[in-house]
């Protein structure tokens, strides 16, 4: 018997990384999945081996950002597969950039990819959450977001905001039996780290940076989301968990994005 056997679950950004990952051992522990992406064949290609793995998926086009997508997501969620029971909202963005270099039209999009989403989900999820007695909202956070990063630093301000969004849900829905918990991943080695860690310095500084010498794999926070999304987690919630492999400094995720020193920026 899987952790989440007849539960439903959406899971946001499941095309790549660490939300494919997620979907994937969602289904092997027997959820039926919404497999959501902005990207079409990469939703597709996760639903479909989870499908051809005998598991339960469809594929669903949104932007996370978007309020009429988001609540067509919940909508169609429930009239495919009877109900919501899991929300994984993990699809995320980051654009590197100190104040003076982010544009407004940075800061907008990577607030609204990272933090409106956030909003959104459980806006539209809660109500059909409530309709099953309860159910789980997990957020993609990330260590950025617990502390002040240089160089990424609307993707920090995002990060935060949903670890406090998270705590601020946690307390409103607790009572209709709905618990919400962030994940804070460190530097997970997913297609757009593997991009960045082409530079030696970010890749040196990374794993300087976690204790246990290595970068952190998508199946890994998998693991964690799992846990979150499953019963074996009943008293938990409002937490921000970190999977960080035993991170020593200041979070490199801004350093990834922007390796060079402050004052060569
Ligand atoms: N990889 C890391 O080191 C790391 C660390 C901390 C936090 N995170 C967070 O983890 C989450 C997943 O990141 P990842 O590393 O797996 O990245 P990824 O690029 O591998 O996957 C993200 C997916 O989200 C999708 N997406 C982007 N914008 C979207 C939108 N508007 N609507 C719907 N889908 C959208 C992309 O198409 C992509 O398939 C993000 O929230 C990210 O900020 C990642």
């Amino acid at each position: 018997m899987g952790l989440l056997e007849n539960k439903v679950a959406i899971v946001t950004g499941a095309g790549s990384g660490i939300g494919a990952a997620s979907a994937q051992r969602f289904a092997v522990e027997g959820a039926a999945v919404v497999v959501v992406d902005i990207r079409e064949a990469k939703a597709q290609e996760t639903a479909s081996a989870i499908v051809e793995a005998g598991g339960h998926a469809v594929a669903m086009v949104v932007d996370v950002a978007d309020e009429g997508d988001m609540r067509r997501m919940v909508a169609d969620t429930v009239t495919e597969f009877g109900g919501l029971d899991v929300l994984f909202s993990n699809a995320g963005t980051l654009r590197p950039g100190s104040v003076t270099e982010l544009s407004v039209e940075d800061w907008d999009h990577v607030m609204a990819v990272n933090v409106r989403s956030v909003f959104l989900g459980g806006k539209f999820a809660v109500p059909a959450m409530m309709e099953r007695g309860g159910g789980s909202i997990i957020n993609t956070a990330s260590i950025s977001g617990l502390h002040g990063d240089g160089g990424a630093v609307v993707y920090a301000a995002s990060k935060a905001a949903v670890i406090n969004l998270t705590r601020a849900m946690a307390t409103d829905h607790s009572a209709d039996g709905i618990r919400v918990n962030a994940i804070c991943p460190g530097t997970i080695e997913t297609p757009p780290v593997q991009r960045m860690m082409q530079d030696p310095v970010a890749l040196e500084v990374n794993l300087a940076a976690h204790s246990i010498g290595r970068l952190g794999r998508p199946e890994e926070i998998a693991n964690a989301a799992v846990w979150l999304a499953s019963d074996q987690s009943s008293f938990v919630t409002g937490e921000a968990l970190v999977v960080d492999g035993g991170l020593r400094s200041r979070s490199p995720l801004g350093r990834l994005a922007d390796p060079r020193p402050v004052h060569k920026r």
